[in-house]
């Protein structure tokens, strides 16, 4: 573990940063969105690319999870929006980065293996499809991003929650070839697998064509396609505009 962000109640920050700016000598922090679908190799770029450049990486959707995981252990119904910003209000959702990936803290509890089952992934694009669930994780990510130093991934950093990050990637790749990573990454097989690519297919459709903040790319994001690119060669783009960003004359720098 290397921090620990809260993500408890609390009042809802502006979308534009007001960070101070570094003088020349330090540069400043930035913010960096990393949005796309399940498999395309979002979580694995950004926690590289945090860790290269010291910064903090986020997984918002760890906080949706917790939230869902929270919802099958309350009975809820996963349509009834109201009772799930009630219970979302009455959680603490903790972060933590750590070199495997976030580690998810529900209430107190270690809950980072469970929220990755099937269970919770397909609750968790469920729950996301609320406008008020998804406007209370909104500000929470915001808090947590506020002072920049982070790589943020997620579905709606580009579009939603950081709209003025300092860069934006859209990492997509092939559905087959994003089914086939995460049937590798999770070392399943047969049945297994099978049931993980109808999951994954599923989970795309929700996230894509949810009426609120549908997974699409900022109008300004890089979209990135992986399908062919190795992730040496992904995180050598994607560190490429960072480092553009990065320069003394760039805009904003
Ligand atoms: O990134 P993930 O697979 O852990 O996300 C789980 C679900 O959470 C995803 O299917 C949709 C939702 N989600 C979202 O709506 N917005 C985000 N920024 C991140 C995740």
């Amino acid at each position: 573990m290397v921090e620990k962000v809260r993500a408890g109640a609390g009042r809802l920050p502006p979308a534009s940063r007001n960070r101070r700016k570094m003088n020349d000598s330090h540069p400043r922090k930035l913010i960096i969105a990393i949005d796309g679908p399940a498999g395309a190799g979002k979580s694995t770029i950004a926690s590289r690319l945090a860790r290269k450049l010291g910064y903090v990486n986020l997984e918002s959707g760890a906080m949706y999870r917790a939230l869902a995981l929270k919802a099958i252990e309350h009975d809820l119904s996963f349509e009834d929006e109201a009772e799930l910003v009630k219970l979302a209000q009455h959680s603490q959702i903790r972060l933590e980065p750590s070199l495997g990936g976030n580690r998810v803290q529900l209430d107190g509890r270690d809950v980072t293996l469970r929220v990755r089952e099937d269970d919770v992934s397909q609750a968790a694009s469920r729950v996301s499809v609320h406008p008020q669930v998804r406007e209370w994780m909104v500000a929470r990510q915001r808090e947590m991003g506020l002072e920049g130093g982070i790589v943020m991934e997620g579905r709606d950093i580009g579009t939603k929650v950081f709209p003025d990050a300092d860069v934006k990637i859209f990492l997509d790749a092939d559905p087959v070839i994003r089914e086939q990573r995460r049937i590798v990454q999770y070392h399943v097989r047969g049945v297994s697998a099978e049931s993980m690519a109808t999951e994954l297919r599923e989970r795309d459709r929700r996230d894509r064509t949810r009426a609120n903040s549908p997974l699409e790319p900022a109008p300004d994001a890089i979209v990135l396609d992986s399908t062919s690119l190795s992730e040496e060669e992904v995180l050598e783009r994607v560190e490429a505009l960072v480092q553009e960003k990065l320069k003394p004359s760039a805009p904003n720098a």
